[in-house]
């Protein structure tokens, strides 16, 4: 059994402070940050003057877009380069994080990021990263993955390797607690899916069922009460928790098809990663379920429920609805998206017991539809 996660992860209230630890891994700290969040709020600025005091210089990229792509995470390395940073802190939901990955990894390695797509594919030591999630979702501040957008193909591609998982990850309940609901739910559903994708990966195994099951007992009994509780710490805690377990979970055993057919929604309708995913989790479960059955069992019995009824219960008690008609999907874009699926879960199937193709994934979509 392998179980390889070497993050330190600080976890509790009002522990920014642990920022100054960057200290030990670097002179200049490189801050990466999406748009608004960071440096609307003033976390940026306390996180320049925590590390300021710690002795650490900093320079700030404030440029990362919902869904990041190569050319963002290349002009994010330049500037990294040109400020003579040797460590990269990446401060907000999945695409700061995934960004600042990227961005360690093309600071000390020439070429394009395209270069790097893939497993272990690039030869220097990325520069140390630490990361600080500002969402309970992505899982990133445990995990090996960096997954940027390449619009020349288009389509999301992923950065695998040990060597990008965060120094440090610093985990501060009270920076989600401004989640918008629509943002609650939608990484609170990523992070429920990582962690049943997960659960029935092949790569599975006993200490990442453990977490899987763990994350998924927490999340399905507290997203719909943070939701009607936005400011309450407890709760905002608990689905960070359960979100850092499920990052531990995917760090080990990746995703399966869940993922793999949202990316072209994310894509091709410009959606949210965690609504894409929330959008298809049902119909994709019920599809795999006779495949998946014995395991799934073991699963219910942990829940108290079977797993299609409780997806559906946190499907429909969020309010939102996820149906793809209702997300600006056209019935007749179907037969692209089951196309396209073949493509993006290329990576999925491996972890997969069953192969599944085009006309699988166009009955998936037409469930969700
Ligand atoms: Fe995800």
């Amino acid at each position: 059994m392998l179980f390889n996660l070497p993050v330190k992860i600080y976890m509790g209230d009002s522990i920014l402070d642990k920022l100054k630890e960057t200290a030990g891994w670097g002179k200049k700290a490189f801050l990466v940050t999406g748009r608004n969040f960071a440096l609307g709020t003033g976390l940026l600025q306390k996180a320049e003057a925590l590390l300021k005091e710690a002795g650490v210089g900093t320079s700030r990229f404030t440029e990362v877009e919902p869904e990041p792509c190569v050319e963002t995470a290349e002009k994010g390395a330049k500037a990294c380069k040109d400020a003579g940073c040797d460590c990269v802190v990446g401060i907000g939901g999945g695409s700061p994080l995934d960004t600042a990955k990227a961005i360690a990894i093309l600071a000390t390695n020439a070429g394009s990021l395209r270069d790097y797509f893939g497993e272990e594919k690039f030869p220097n030591d990325p520069l140390p990263v630490i990361a600080v999630p500002t969402t309970a979702g992505t899982g990133s501040e445990v995990a090996r993955y960096a997954v940027m957008v390449d619009w020349s193909i288009p389509g999301k591609k992923t950065i695998s390797s040990y060597k990008i998982l965060p120094k440090i990850s610093i985990l501060d309940p009270s920076l989600t607690i401004t989640l918008t609901k629509e943002l609650t739910v939608f990484t609170g559903m990523d992070a429920f899916s990582h962690s049943l994708e997960g659960y029935m990966s092949t790569g599975a195994n006993p200490l990442s069922d453990l977490f899987a099951v763990e994350s998924m007992k927490i999340i399905s009994r507290n997203l719909l009460k943070v939701l009607s509780k936005p400011g309450d710490a407890g709760l905002r805690g608990s689905m960070l928790y359960a979100s850092m377990l499920a990052g531990m979970v995917i760090n080990k055993t990746g995703t399966i098809i869940v993922h793999g057919m949202a990316y072209p929604l994310a894509l091709g309708y410009r959606l949210k990663h965690g609504q894409t995913n929330a959008m298809l989790l049902s119909s994709a479960i019920a599809y795999l379920y006779p495949h998946y059955r014995e395991k799934l069992i073991l699963l219910e019995k942990e829940l108290g429920a079977d797993i299609r009824a409780v997806l559906e219960r946190l499907v429909k008690g969020t309010g939102v609805s996820f149906r793809l008609r209702d997300c600006g999907v056209l019935r007749e874009d179907i037969d692209k998206l089951a196309q396209e699926a073949v493509g993006s879960c290329e990576r999925a199937m491996k972890r997969m017991k069953v192969t599944l193709g085009a006309d699988d994934f166009r009955k998936i979509y037409e469930k969700a539809f």
